[in-house]
């Protein structure tokens, strides 16, 4: 992979620069900054070069129109706390008004371009909107790993333009993350939590092989407990890819792997703070019962099983941590983590799960790598190549 440091001279050079900024906004308010504060050694170090810095960047789905809940001015408002320096907001990401704002630049600036998913040619990868894009800038630097197994034309397409080199961000998530898919120090454990059993499947496959221990929370949970036979009650899972969690069984069986599932759940009618939980073995839930958490014994099986590794990933939250009486299970996983420092290599990855850390309270310095990709995580455990990582190979 070429990093920025590979490139000669940045002086004026306008460098196009792929950031992650698809941050958790609250009444017009940044309310994770992580992502934005990852990408500040970039940005500084471009800075410091005297290129004038174009970032870019997606903020949620607008699906190629514009919408005022998405724009990116709360975003360069917290950028440009975190930097202590003018970050220039410009109200598009393409056109005559960017390029002229771009070409009076003076070394050292830096600008925010609009959302880049608020173009149609964004997410269709289009040849024209990705020149365009790279037509504003004489470099393409890809900080941003949180998208990097997506195809676009901020990601990818502008490569084809622009030589293209990785960030320090993009350097750091590779770095940190290629161990695992090598050999990894064992006992190895992987806690998959969440609900959807196709985003999170080619992990499992993929570290049937390597993981000592593969554990299961969350709704995620749910489907292969049905697709065991086990009567769930009205619990979320998805009916639809039982078929999916019985070859993932089978495959484990086959290849004598441990998957650890839930034997008592954290059951209720409903999911609020208010909801009246209990504790049961798996074997008397029925009904209108909904599984929201992982119960008491599981934690403790749970617990003792990660307490015995080396090495543990972790993606995806195993209850329904946001309601206080389902987020047990993932306190306990998040504790005893934390607890591990020093003892175990942990890496974290998924919004979710890097949420649920701040909310139990748990420093993310306490692990050995918190990832600021999802997704992008997911897919590069799978063993994938990731398609906004190889254009920064080829
Ligand atoms: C993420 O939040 O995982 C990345 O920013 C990618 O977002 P996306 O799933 O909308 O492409």
């Amino acid at each position: 992979m070429r990093t920025l440091r590979q490139i000669k001279n940045l002086k004026g050079k306008r460098v196009l620069l792929r950031v992650d900024f698809n941050v958790p906004l609250e009444k017009g308010r940044v309310t994770d900054d992580t992502r934005i504060r990852e990408s500040l050694p970039t940005i500084k170090y471009l800075m410091r070069k005297g290129a004038i810095v174009i970032a870019v960047s997606h903020l949620g789905r607008p699906e190629g129109e514009y919408d005022k809940g998405y724009v990116m001015d709360p975003v360069a408002r917290k950028l440009q706390k975190l930097l202590g320096k003018k970050v220039i907001k410009l109200d598009d990401c393409v056109g005559p008004k960017v390029e002229k704002a771009i070409l009076k630049a003076k070394p050292g600036s830096v600008f925010l371009l609009e959302n880049v998913r608020f173009h149609p040619g964004e997410m269709k990868n289009n040849k024209s909107f990705s020149k365009a894009l790279a037509g504003l800038a004489d470099v393409f630097i890809s900080d941003s790993f949180g998208t990097a197994h997506r195809t676009h034309s901020s990601t990818v397409g502008v490569a084809d333009y622009l030589p293209a080199y990785a960030g320090l961000l993009m350097e750091k998530e590779i770095k940190a993350l290629s161990p695992l898919l090598k050999k990894p120090r064992s006992p190895m454990a992987v806690i998959i939590g969440g609900a959807k059993i196709d985003t999170k499947i080619g992990v499992i496959r993929n570290f049937l092989d390597t993981a000592d221990y593969i554990l299961i929370g969350g709704a995620l949970a749910n489907t292969f407990l049905a697709a065991e036979g086990h009567d769930i009650g009205k619990s979320f899972h998805e009916h639809g890819r039982i078929a999916v969690a019985q070859d993932i069984l089978m495959e484990a069986e086959k290849k004598h792997a441990v998957l650890l599932f839930p034997e008592d759940a954290i059951v209720a009618d409903e999911a609020s703070h208010y909801a009246k939980a209990i504790d049961l073995p798996l074997e008397d839930i029925e009904g209108n019962m909904k599984i929201f958490d992982i119960g008491s014994l599981t934690v403790r099986k749970f617990v003792s099983v990660l307490k015995k590794c080396k090495t543990i990933v972790w993606n995806g939250p195993v209850g329904l941590f946001e309601f206080t009486p389902f987020a047990s299970g993932t306190k306990a996983i998040a504790r005893t983590l934390s607890g591990l420092r020093g003892k175990a290599k942990t890496y974290i990855g998924g919004g979710d799960t890097v949420d649920a850390l701040y909310r139990c309270g748990v420093s993310p310095k306490r692990f050995t790598h918190v990832s600021t990709g999802g997704g992008a995580m997911l897919e590069f455990l799978e063993g994938k190549v990731l398609p906004g990582v190889a254009v920064l190979c080829k």
